[in-house]
């Protein structure tokens, strides 16, 4: 009798605790952490002198963004976030800057390609300009920006060159990051551009999907290939912790960079590819669902982490969970989403009134010893994008 009673409290006690946290995941709401981000994004933007000037990190021990010019890969963050607050807010000194901090990026379209980060230069900036502005100069620049990105393709290979490092060593490199330019190259297919930028940009998905997707889910951060005769001959890292590890921003550009190239192909391999992505990255979060920098850092639980890493998978997912038919997938990765989006709209890592930032604790380049749990300034954008995306969710709803 008391055995029967105290499994019938301690039953009670975990459905409480479900219900509980249940309760407390759909009460947050992003609309109140948009407001509050968008006024901090303001006021950053207030304290930028130069519109050249484009936010990239807050090294330790400061408070304000440090700037870095134009050619950067990181310039287009800063004007996609103020689009993004201006999206929330309908603010239109946001909408000022936005458009002034985008046309600081017009040259980029139009200079040689030098890698292919042109994807995050100009969609993030100009792409968010066109969707919100359809201002036909927009237009013009994505269109010239995807001709220039699309002359990294190798024909040999069927991908698009990611960086022409280490040439000797890695004759055509091809890195997951990549996926995420693929993007404008598909919007520039629709959208008046050549029918060939689809095709190249489909052929470099179904490379990186074949070679750089390792049996277990887990991602190569860099694919090496034989630029003549398109060989794939090794895979390695060059941001993460060793070759086989998995360092984590290359698994969140593979779950959305792979949900994009699905929504736009229709082929399934590459939603399959997301999905096994996704599966794999969140059985492998650690217990506070914020990654380290690297799933395989041997220095773990002493590791930093990547909140860029959770807020781009956090986007990703949403893009994913828009694209599963299954209703339990849907709403598996729409939860997941909204828990990471949650973790990171708390301490310790939405910053408050640490610094101008809104995320804390991310890390750019361990090996390098660079940007390492610091504010980044791509992790505020993915941020902001999962927190609209969610905004949007709960709306329609
Ligand atoms: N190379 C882009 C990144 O750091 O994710």
């Amino acid at each position: 009798m008391r055995i029967r009673l105290s499994l019938i409290l301690f039953v009670s006690f975990i459905l409480f605790s479900c219900a509980s946290k249940k309760k407390e995941i759909a009460q947050f709401s992003p609309e109140k952490v948009l407001d509050q981000s968008v006024e901090k994004i303001k006021e950053a933007q207030s304290s930028i002198q130069n519109v050249s000037d484009f936010p990239r990190n807050i090294p330790e021990g400061q408070t304000n963004w440090e700037m870095v010019g134009a050619r950067d890969w990181c310039s287009g963050f800063w004007p996609g976030i103020l689009w993004y607050a201006y999206e929330h807010s309908n603010d239109a000194g946001l909408k000022s800057n936005a458009m002034k901090s985008t046309e600081a990026l017009e040259k980029i379209a139009y200079s040689p390609a030098e890698n292919h980060d042109i994807g995050f230069m100009l969609y993030c900036s100009y792409g968010n300009g066109y969707r919100l502005t359809k201002k036909e100069e927009y237009k013009k620049v994505l269109l010239a920006a995807a001709d220039t990105l699309a002359t990294l393709y190798n024909p040999n290979v069927g991908s698009i060159l990611s960086w022409p490092i280490k040439k000797d060593e890695y004759d055509h490199n091809t890195i997951v990051d990549n996926m995420m330019n693929l993007e404008l190259l598909f919007w520039a297919a629709k959208n008046g551009g050549s029918k060939h930028l689809y095709e190249l940009s489909e052929s470099h998905a179904k490379v990186t999907m074949d070679n750089l997707v390792r049996d277990d889910a887990s991602m190569f951060h860099l694919g090496s290939f034989n630029g003549e005769s398109g060989e794939f001959l090794k895979g390695v890292t060059h941001q993460g912790y060793a070759d086989d590890s998995m360092w984590a921003r290359g698994q969140t550009w593979g779950i959305y960079g792979f949900a994009i190239a699905y929504r736009e192909t229709g082929n399934k391999d590459f939603l399959n590819t997301s999905i096994k992505l996704t599966d794999h990255f969140l059985e492998r979060l650690p217990e506070d669902g914020i990654p380290y920098w690297d799933f395989d850092d041997p220095k773990i639980p002493n590791a930093p982490k990547d909140a860029s890493a959770a807020a781009i998978a956090a986007s990703g997912m949403l893009e994913l969970a828009g694209l599963v038919e299954d209703l339990e997938q849907k709403q598996k990765y729409t939860e997941a989403a909204k828990i990471l989006i949650e973790k990171l709209s708390n301490a310790p890592y939405y910053s408050g009134d640490a610094n101008q930032a809104l995320l804390l604790h991310s890390t750019g380049h361990h090996p390098r010893n660079s940007e390492i749990d610091v504010p980044i300034v791509y992790a505020d954008y993915y941020y902001m994008e999962a927190l609209l995306r969610l905004k949007k969710l709960e709306a329609s709803e």
